[in-house]
C-alpha cells in the first residue's frame, strides 16, 4: 500500500476507535481554548487521574481566562500546589494577561501567535491549534512518540534530534483535514488505554495490523531511549521554628527548582554531617539564625523526579529570642499561625509535614 493511503488508513481506525473507547474527561467537554490550555498544561509529565481534582477545583475558582489574569501569583500557586514543575503557573499568569491586554482575553486562533506565548510550545500549541479549534496541526508528547516508533518501527533513539522532527512530521502526515480534534485525542487515548509503556494491549489495538514492531515482535523495545538517569538519594533536614505561636517560613527564589514555594528553612546535609549540626549551619548561613534545636518531629522519605529525598525535621527555637532574620537564600519571609499555613503553596514533603504538625495537640487550634 502507498504510504499516504497507509497513513490514511490508521487514521481512519483510530478516529473510529476513539468514538467508542474515549474516556469521559472533564477538559473533553467544551472544547474551549481556556479548558484545553490548563488541562494540557496540567497533563504534562502529570497522570491523568492526577489531574482531575486539580482541574476541577482551579475551573471552579478560575473559570475563566480574564480570572486567571486578575488573580495574585500567589492564589495561582495555591491550586496549583502538589502538581510540581511551578514554573507552569508562572508562565500560566503571564501568558493570561498577555491574552487580556492583546487579544482582548480570545485566545488567538493562530499556531504561530501561540508559539509567542509564554510556556506554550510545540505541544500545547498544536493541541490548542487541533483540540480546541480543530484546526489541522499535529502534536506529539511521550504517549505519541511511543505509538509513532512503534507502528513505524523507529529503531534510533527518541532523544536525538532528526528522530523526534522525523516523529513530528509522521504525526503530521497523520493528521485527518477536518479531523484533527479527534486524531490526536485519539492517539492521546490509545497511548493511555492500549500502547501503554509496559505490557501493551496488542490485541485489543485498533492499528495492530499496520503496526510494524507488532510484526517484527519488538513492541517492547520500543521507543528506544538512551538508558535513564540514576536517582539520586538526598538527605535534607528543616526546622520548624516556633515563636510566640507563630510559625517561620520563608519563600523559595523565584528561578530553579520549587521556584516561589514556601517552606521551613533547612537545607542538604554534607556526607558525615550529622543532621542537628547541618540545621544549625543552615540557619546561619541562609537567615543569620542562631538556633537551639528542639525534639525531632518526623522522618519523612519523598520521592521527586531525579531524586529521593529523607527529610529530617526538627523543632526549634530562636536563642537569643530577639533576632532578625537576613535573607541569603530566600525572597521573603513570613511568621504565620497554624491555622494561615493553608494560605501558602508548599512543597509536597513540606506539607505532609504541616499535616503531621496540625495532628500534634498544641498546633491544632
Ligand atoms: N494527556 C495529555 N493530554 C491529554 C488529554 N487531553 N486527554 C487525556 N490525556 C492527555
Amino acid at each position: 500500500m502507498e504510504t499516504n493511503q497507509l497513513h490514511h488508513q490508521i487514521s481512519i481506525l483510530l478516529v473510529n476507535w476513539y468514538e467508542t473507547n474515549q474516556r469521559s474527561l472533564p477538559w473533553r467537554k467544551d472544547y474551549s481554548p481556556y479548558s484545553v490550555w490548563i488541562s494540557e498544561i496540567m497533563l504534562q509529565q502529570t497522570q491523568v487521574d492526577r489531574v482531575i481534582p486539580y482541574y476541577f477545583r482551579w475551573m471552579q475558582q478560575f473559570p475563566t481566562l480574564e480570572s486567571v489574569s486578575i488573580a495574585s501569583y500567589d492564589d495561582l500557586l495555591r491550586f496549583w500546589e502538589g502538581l510540581g514543575y511551578y514554573s507552569r503557573v508562572k508562565f500560566i499568569h503571564k501568558t493570561s494577561k498577555i491574552i487580556r491586554n492583546q487579544y482582548g482575553c480570545q485566545f488567538p486562533k493562530n499556531h504561530q501567535k501561540l508559539l509567542e506565548l509564554p510556556g506554550i510550545g510545540p505541544y500545547t500549541a498544536g493541541a490548542i491549534m487541533s483540540i480546541a479549534f480543530n484546526q489541522n496541526y499535529p502534536l506529539v508528547d511521550g504517549n505519541i512518540i511511543r505509538i509513532l516508533s512503534r507502528i513505524f518501527n523507529i529503531e534510533n533513539s527518541v532523544k536525538q534530534r532528526e528522530t523526534k522532527n522525523y516523529i513530528w512530521k509522521k504525526a503530521e502526515e497523520l493528521i485527518l483535514p477536518g479531523k484533527a480534534r479527534w486524531l490526536n485525542q485519539a492517539l492521546m487515548e490509545l497511548g493511555a488505554l492500549v500502547c501503554t509503556p509496559k505490557t501493551p494491549r496488542c490485541l485489543e489495538c485498533p492499528v495492530q495490523k499496520s503496526c510494524l514492531s507488532f510484526h517484527l515482535g519488538c513492541v517492547e523495545k520500543r521507543p528506544v531511549v538512551p538508558p535513564s538517569k540514576k536517582i539520586v538519594p538526598i538527605q535534607v533536614v528543616v526546622g520548624v521554628l516556633l515563636k510566640d505561636g507563630l510559625f517561620f517560613i520563608q519563600q523559595r527564589p523565584p528561578n530553579g527548582l520549587m521556584a516561589d514555594l514556601w517552606e521551613f528553612p533547612g537545607g542538604k546535609i554534607n556526607p558525615g554531617e550529622k543532621p542537628e549540626d547541618a540545621l544549625i549551619r543552615e540557619f546561619r548561613e541562609e537567615l543569620q539564625f542562631k538556633i537551639h534545636i528542639g525534639n525531632k518531629i518526623a522522618t519523612l522519605k519523598h520521592g521527586y523526579t531525579n531524586f529521593s529525598v529523607t527529610l529530617h525535621a526538627y523543632f526549634c527555637q530562636l536563642i537569643p529570642e530577639n533576632q532578625f532574620p537576613v535573607l541569603h537564600f530566600a525572597s521573603n519571609y513570613r511568621w504565620v499561625k497554624p491555622q494561615d499555613l493553608f494560605h501558602y503553596a508548599f512543597p509536597a514533603a513540606n506539607r505532609r509535614l504541616i499535616d503531621i504538625l496540625t495532628k500534634l495537640s498544641p498546633i491544632s487550634s
